[in-house]
This record gives structure tokens, C-alpha cells and sequence, in this order.
């Protein structure tokens, strides 16, 4: 018998307790940061030494940060569930935590790509992508990151696996960023949802929705012992 199909949408939150800032939390990525100068078009054309800057110390930090009880337990459900996650995070903690099936909606921090042909993406050695460094056409290499303005090249794949899901799952996302908050509405009537979060949401739970108000590390196993039990 297939297993059911269980989604789950992760958002910098599942990357807290491993070590990784979240954008707008107290002492978030953004209270500190201007988003227009360091993760947009218009930013890297402004200064791209400082947006080059910005992803270099985030890329240097991922090295020294692991997966946490969060990822590893979306691991766990893979036992009992095809687990397809669909994550806004560029870290590759997910991967790291061996994840099988993550979809990138937001780009990848270890990947750079060409600014001349943007189909030219490659794995970055090591963790500094410097002014200079060209691709095999000549061009400037970019972060392969989505910035605000930009399209979501795969956010098309994600609503057809939205609607696929018989379970799904939201851990550690503000949902404030459209379209990947956008993907809670392609969930079919009557398919259970549950959100991972220690912040109350703004809106009521419904009987759809249920809310594990915990962080990531003891959310996600307890969303294991309610789906499996
Ligand atoms: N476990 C689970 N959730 C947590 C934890 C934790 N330990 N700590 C914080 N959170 C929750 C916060 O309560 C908040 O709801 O994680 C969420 C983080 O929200 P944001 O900082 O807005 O991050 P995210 O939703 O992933 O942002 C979406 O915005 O800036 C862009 O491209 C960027 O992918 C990012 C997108």
C-alpha cells in the first residue's frame, strides 16, 4: 500500500535552534540588515561587493551549524510517510539531516549561478564567492538565491505537490512572504494541517488546523507520536 503523501513547509524557524538567525524575530536577519541593499536585484547593483559580503558570513556560518531534533524528525516520518518538504530556508540542513525529497523555493546558499545565463548554477567550494569570480561564459557569479522582486522559478512544482498532499505540515515560518505563504491555499478541503510554531498565529485555528505551539526541536516530535500513534 503507498504511503501518504505528508508536505511539510519549513521556514528559518526549523533552522533556530541549530544556530541560524531568523529574519524577523527579535535580533532577526532583517534588524539588522536593510533587505533592499543585501538581497535584492536593485541592491546588487547598487553595492555588489556587500551583497557578496552578506551571503559570504551566512554561507561561513552554515558551516559550522548542524541539522537539530526538527530536521532529523521529518527524517523519522519518512518511515512512515512519503515526506516531500518544501522549505523558503537556503541552508541545506534538511539535506544534511538526509531528507529526501526538498524543494528550494528561495534558492540554495551553497549554490552560485552565472548573471549572463542564469541555467548555469554550480555547488560553490568552500564558502566565499569573491568579486571576479566568473562563470564559463565569462560573467560575474551571483549567490543562487531568490531575492525580493524576483520570480519563484519553482513555486509552480510546489502547488502541484501542495495538492497532493493527504497531510500537511508548517514548521517555523512567519508565513509573510508570498507566494510560498500563499501555498496554506492549494491544501485540498479536508486534509489535515498542522503548524509548528512557538508563536500564536494571527488567525484562530480551525478544525483543520492544528497548532503545536513548541519550537521545531519538541514540535516535530510530537507531530510524530500524533501521526503515528
Ligand atoms: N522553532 C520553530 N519556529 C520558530 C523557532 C523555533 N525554534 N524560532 C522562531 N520560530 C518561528 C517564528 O515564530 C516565526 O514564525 O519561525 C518563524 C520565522 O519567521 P521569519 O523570520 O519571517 O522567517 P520565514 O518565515 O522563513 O521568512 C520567509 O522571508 O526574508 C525572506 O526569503 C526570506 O525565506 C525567507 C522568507
Amino acid at each position: 500500500m503507498d504511503k501518504k503523501k505528508l508536505v511539510v513547509l519549513t521556514g528559518a524557524g526549523i533552522s533556530a535552534e541549530s544556530g541560524i538567525k531568523t529574519f524577523r524575530d527579535h535580533n532577526g536577519l532583517w534588524e539588522n540588515h536593510d533587505v533592499t541593499e543585501v538581497a535584492s536585484p536593485e541592491g546588487w547593483a547598487r553595492d555588489p561587493h556587500l551583497v557578496l559580503e552578506f551571503y559570504n558570513q551566512r554561507r561561513k556560518q552554515l558551516f559550522e551549524c548542524e541539522p537539530n531534533p526538527g530536521h532529523k524528525g521529518l527524517v523519522e516520518l519518512e518511515k512512515h510517510f512519503d515526506v516531500q518538504v518544501i522549505t523558503q530556508n537556503v541552508d541545506d540542513l534538511h539535506e544534511q539531516a538526509g531528507s529526501s525529497h526538498v524543494l528550494h523555493l528561495h534558492g540554495e546558499l551553497k549554490k552560485v549561478r552565472s548573471t549572463k545565463d542564469e541555467s548555469l548554477v554550480y555547488e560553490l567550494e568552500g564558502w566565499e564567492l569573491n568579486w571576479g569570480d566568473t562563470c564559463e561564459k565569462g560573467a560575474q557569479l551571483r549567490p543562487h538565491i531568490v531575492w525580493f522582486g524576483e520570480a519563484v522559478p519553482a513555486i509552480e512544482e510546489a502547488i502541484d505537490i501542495v495538492h497532493q498532499a493527504d497531510i500537511f505540515a508548517v514548521v517555523g515560518t512567519s508565513l509573510n512572504v508570498y507566494p510560498a505563504a500563499g501555498l496554506l491555499n492549494y491544501v485540498r478541503s479536508g486534509v489535515p494541517i498542522y503548524i509548528i510554531d512557538p508563536k500564536q498565529p494571527a488567525y484562530q485555528p480551525t478544525s483543520q488546523i492544528t497548532f503545536i505551539q513548541e519550537n521545531a526541536g519538541t514540535g516535530v516530535p510530537k507531530l510524530i507520536k500524533l501521526l503515528t500513534s
